[in-house]
């Protein structure tokens, strides 16, 4: 379906939602509209109120909100004091004990562990005795590198808990990178396990671990929870302490650490168009408040609903809609350690069946992927307790969200394409299930607070109005936006409020349809976005040149059907350095693997004589885009290049290798 024909394609909030038993939160548009438009004008009185029906406060605050885009100083609910694991554990643990959770879905379909909320406050709590007695106090960062089991929550929670701050690496992450991370947040004691399950693979946590921490001293602590417990794996004496052990001699209370509303709650790293990963700082209060609300108001959470979000903790997703959002709310939450495919591709939907569920949140990448595998794995299962499905990580498109809507919604439930980043901290654009008519392929309006403007790129000219596409901004602060990278709050500016003054940046290209629908058109920067995974260009050249044979490196994304976008490396070589070509392209795909993660691995490696270039010498990875990407009688004016001869010589490379 063309993109034309699904602006045009309608679908309103499904006749299931608003007669069904469960009645959404906001149940028409014309509700949605006042709400928004409220928050947006009033921002302080609207958030003022969501802030203290939202969230236990130890200390009232008065101011909710200071500072601005050009100074970079935004601040939320000022004087106020709290504390996330309280918010997120102890009341919930006070008012229903006996809810569950968490519920922990093992890689193993057999293996299904439940928490409830008042084991999880037992467990937290022992838990922020042992960092406490390890000498964790309110401030230091603690590094997590840990597979998605539930004791990876509760060392979240245990650092909440103290006011420290958790810096959660993914466990597909490479030595070298976990090694980047703990090095930059300068974290003392990092939480692992033996090792970690997915798909029936195995990964070597404590292995990667080990070898990250190779400079002696880097760290303090290691403790290690065994998970799969069928390696013996090495301890380093004095360094390396056992989870359970520690655990079995903790006392299960620990007072909670209250905080300032802006203090720190977690560092995350991402990949920014240029340089090293950047350590996203989100704050305590206008972060949790974003997570509760978006949870609350997009998912339609009611009590007795089953939530499941599908994304690693390792992520944004992960802390936001797995742990923050949902526990925030006193909800049940899931806690998956499989693939959409493993043991078989019904393994999404057998989760549904067997759990109840009630919203459900993947990845376009996992909904194209069981797509393409057949109508049959979904069939096969009961899906009718779902209301809400969610996807979110990059756009989706039409095909997919249809099959989406028809085959796992029976068109019964709302599709929620929720657009948003590491840096927003919650859902900043998305429909509401009960209020909002959908449109195939576009994450439609604003979410309360958040004003975006469309700009034109060359003149930083806000296009008002339908129908204008331009690279997509935010006009005003709102709560859960991050506060700064973590020391490098020059980076912050450089990268997010300064290239268009008063606006934050998103770094996506979109369009507002004639209908006042958004569309996510994709990063207009040197971002790529792999499955929903996000990755620099210059992180991975700088990977490939690493290898001693390489003179130069340029890294584009090309369009994938599955992934959404791959990795494709052009390389030049240094004179008289190799004579096996096919042996270099697999050592550079295996240095990059070994330098990020395996899901960095580039599809496809160039190893050219040149690379298109200006005349000054700037490589025009634009050109190297359109070639790929079959584009290439496209390029347009080329008269700058300093020697346009090599587009043929690169076409045919390229033809070569497909
Ligand atoms: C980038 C942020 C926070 C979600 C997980 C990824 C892309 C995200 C959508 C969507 C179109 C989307 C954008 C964004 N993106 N959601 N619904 N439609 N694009 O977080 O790693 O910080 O990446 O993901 O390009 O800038 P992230």
């Amino acid at each position: 379906m063309s993109a034309e024909h699904s602006e045009n394609k309608i679908y309103p909030v499904p006749e299931r939602l608003l007669s069904g038993p469960t009645k959404p939160f906001i149940d028409s548009f014309e509700q949605y509209q006042s709400l928004w438009q409220e928050s947006v004008d009033n921002p302080s009185t609207f958030f003022a109120k969501a802030a203290r029906e939202y969230l236990h406060w130890d200390t009232n605050f008065q101011t909710t909100c200071a500072g601005d885009f050009e100074n970079g100083n935004v601040a939320w609910f000022l004087e106020g004091e709290l504390n996330a694991a309280y918010n997120c554990v102890d009341r919930h643990a006070f008012a229903t004990p006996d809810k569950v959770a968490i519920i922990h879905e093992g890689d193993d379909p057999n293996n299904v562990r439940k928490l409830t909320y008042k084991q999880l406050l037992q467990e937290v709590c022992r838990m922020a005795n042992v960092l406490h007695g390890l000498d964790v106090r309110k401030g230091d960062n603690v590094a997590i590198y840990m597979p998605m089991i539930p004791e990876t929550v509760i060392a979240m929670l245990a650092c909440a808990r103290l006011g420290a701050v958790h810096s959660v690496v993914f466990a597909g992450f490479s030595a070298e990178s976990l090694y980047e991370r703990i090095q930059d947040c300068g974290a003392r004691v990092v939480i692992t396990s033996d090792e970690g399950r997915r798909g029936g693979k195995t990964v070597a946590t404590k292995r990667i671990v080990d070898e990250a921490l190779q400079l002696p001293n880097l760290v303090d602590r290691v403790i290690v929870v065994k998970h799969t417990g069928t390696t013996s794996v090495s301890m380093t004496p004095s360094r390396d302490i056992w989870w359970h052990q520690e655990m079995a001699n903790a006392r299960p209370y620990h007072p909670v650490t209250v905080v300032s509303s802006e203090d720190p709650l977690f560092l995350l790293y991402t990949s920014g168009s240029t340089g090293t990963p950047k350590g996203v700082l989100h704050t305590t209060g206008g972060f949790l408040l974003g997570a509760a609300m978006t949870v609350k108001n997009i998912f339609d959470v009611h009590d007795d609903d089953i939530y499941a979000c599908m994304a690693d903790l390792g992520w944004i997703t992960g802390h936001t809609y797995i742990l923050y959002g949902p526990l925030c709310l006193g909800a049940t939450t899931l806690l998956f350690e499989s693939t959409p495919t493993y043991p078989t591709a019904s393994r999404f939907w057998e989760t549904v069946d067997k759990h109840k569920i009630t919203q459900f949140y993947t990845a376009p990448t996992a909904i194209r992927a069981l797509r393409r595998l057949g109508d049959e794995y979904v069939d096969r299962c009961n899906l009718s307790t779902l209301r809400v499905i969610g996807s979110v990580g990059e756009p989706i498109n039409p095909e997919a969200w249809e099959w989406y809507y028809k085959k796992v919604g029976h068109s019964q439930c709302a599709v929620v394409d929720t657009y948003w980043q590491t840096e927003t901290g919650s859902i900043v654009v998305s429909p509401l299930p009960g209020a909002t008519p959908t449109k195939p392929g576009s994450a439609t309006f604003p979410f309360f607070g958040i004003r975006p403007a469309i700009l034109d790129p060359a003149t930083g000219q806000e296009l008002e109005g339908n129908d204008v596409t331009g690279v997509l901004a935010i006009k005003q602060p709102w709560p859960s936006m991050s506060r700064t990278i973590y020391n490098n709050h020059h980076r912050f500016m450089e990268t997010y409020l300064k290239p268009y003054p008063g606006f934050y940046f998103t770094g996506d290209g979109a369009t507002r349809d004639k209908d006042g629908y958004i569309w996510i058109r994709g990063r207009v920067d040197d971002v790529i976005n792999v499955s929903g995974h996000r990755l620099s260009t210059s992180e991975i050249e700088s990977a490939l040149i690493l290898d001693s044979s390489v003179a130069e490196a340029a890294v584009i994304g090309g369009h994938d059907d599955l992934t959404g976008q791959c990795i494709h490396a052009f390389c030049t070589l240094k004179p008289n350095m190799v004579s096996d070509t096919e042996k270099l392209i697999e050592g550079l795909i295996q240095q990059v693997r070994k330098s990020i993660g395996p899901f960095a691995k580039p599809k496809q490696v160039y190893v050219v004589s040149d690379l298109p270039k200006t005349r000054s010498g700037k490589i025009l990875r634009r050109v190297l885009r359109k070639i790929v990407n079959n584009e290439a009688d496209q390029l347009g004016d080329t008269s700058t290049m300093a020697d346009p001869g090599i587009i043929q010589q690169l076409v045919d490379k390229v033809k070569q290798r497909h």
